[in-house]
């Protein structure tokens, strides 16, 4: 087996206290439980305050990584943040994190990859320790996607929630690290995921206000086909660069979008669904923060242990998709 070059050391995550339940969405739109149980999986989800940020709940996830690692916000060469709902356009939310976390030593910019985005910053995160420069790479997933959600279209409100994740990229000490990963990209299928106004092409105006091209517009069953045959391919990519089979993964933590689609992804990869994290019935879909927030919950129930084989794999708009071994 491959040596593993960089590894991830401690983990964080953070949700907000408030617990919204599908009940509650079925007194504000045409939809049930039941629905939203059995077409996604979810039965309820965090939704943040506004004294919460995008930034607020990525450092309470990074301060846990910092103290695990008996670290200071000075010790910081670098900050990965992967976000598709930052608290402001401009600058980054990575630096908007530099400056609440104090990390000033650090340099700082943002993963633009929505739902793969944590996989995608931890393979930069790889890059940057590789190319020198840094060692100790702050890498952070938050979504405040209540944000920039259509709270009046039920397709896709009901789907979403907020929270933070994070870790320490390092470089590996032993046999624990990233064994291998792999990342995909399709821009041609942009349009079946996406937020079409309030960019540069777009600007804010009324009309934008008016006819909700602000929010996140989805085409639901295209984006579900697509991610449970990019997610599969991911797995194989992946496992096949880190020399493994899937029989070799102790624990598959998947982004969490719909139970479907991580069953399908399941399946498909050959991993059995009792080595499959799921966490998407009390979250929903974080976005770039949902295996990040998985993985802490793993490694704090115990479900996940020093020597085991996990892989991440995630699917997002883009369409992006990205898959990683890594030996804990
Ligand atoms: N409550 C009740 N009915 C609803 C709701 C709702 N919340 N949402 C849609 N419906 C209706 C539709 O209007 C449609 O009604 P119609 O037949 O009268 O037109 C019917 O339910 C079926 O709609 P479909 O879209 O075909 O339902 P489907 O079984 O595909 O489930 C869903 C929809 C849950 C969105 C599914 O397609 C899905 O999960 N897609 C992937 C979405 C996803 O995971 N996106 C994120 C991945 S990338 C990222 O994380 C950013």
């Amino acid at each position: 087996m491959k040596r593993p070059f960089a590894e991830l050391s401690g983990t964080g995550s953070y949700a907000p206290p408030r617990v919204m339940t599908n009940d509650e969405f079925s007194k504000i739109l045409d939809t049930s439980d039941q629905w939203i149980r059995e077409r996604t999986g979810i039965r309820e989800r965090r939704v943040s305050s506004k004294d919460e940020s995008n930034a607020c709940m990525g450092k309470a996830a990074a301060l846990q990584v910092l103290e695990q690692n008996g670290l200071t916000p000075l010790d910081v060469d670098a900050i990965v943040y992967a976000t598709a709902s930052p608290d402001r356009l401009l600058p980054s939310a990575a630096c908007d994190l530099q400056a609440i976390l104090g990390a000033k030593n650090a340099a700082a910019f943002d993963v633009g990859a929505a739902c793969s985005g944590f996989v995608y910053a931890l393979n930069v995160a790889e890059g940057l320790i590789a190319s020198e420069q840094g060692e100790r790479v702050l890498v952070v997933a938050a979504e405040k996607l209540t944000s920039i959600m259509d709270w009046t279209d039920r397709t896709t409100a009901v789907l979403f929630g907020d929270g933070a994740g994070a870790t320490l990229v390092r470089r590996s000490a032993g046999a624990r690290g990233i064994l291998a990963s792999y990342m995909k990209s399709d821009g041609t299928l942009a349009e079946l995921l996406y937020r079409p106004g309030g960019g540069a092409a777009h600007p804010p105006s009324e009309e934008l206000l008016k006819d909700h091209s602000y929010y996140i517009k989805m085409a639901g069953r295209e984006v579900f086909k697509a991610a449970v045959l990019s997610m599969a391919d991911a797995c194989d990519h992946a496992l096949q660069r880190a020399g493994l089979a899937a029989g070799d993964v102790d624990l598959l933590i998947p982004h969490q979008a719909n139970i479907r689609i991580i069953e399908a992804t399941a399946k498909h990869a050959g991993v059995p669904m009792d080595k499959v994290y799921v966490n998407v019935d009390r979250f929903g879909n974080t976005s770039a923060a949902s295996i990040a927030i998985a993985l802490d919950e793993a490694v704090k129930t115990g479900r996940l242990v020093p020597g085991m084989t996990v892989m991440f794999v995630a699917f997002g708009a883009g369409f992006t998709w990205a898959s990683m071994v890594v030996k804990w």
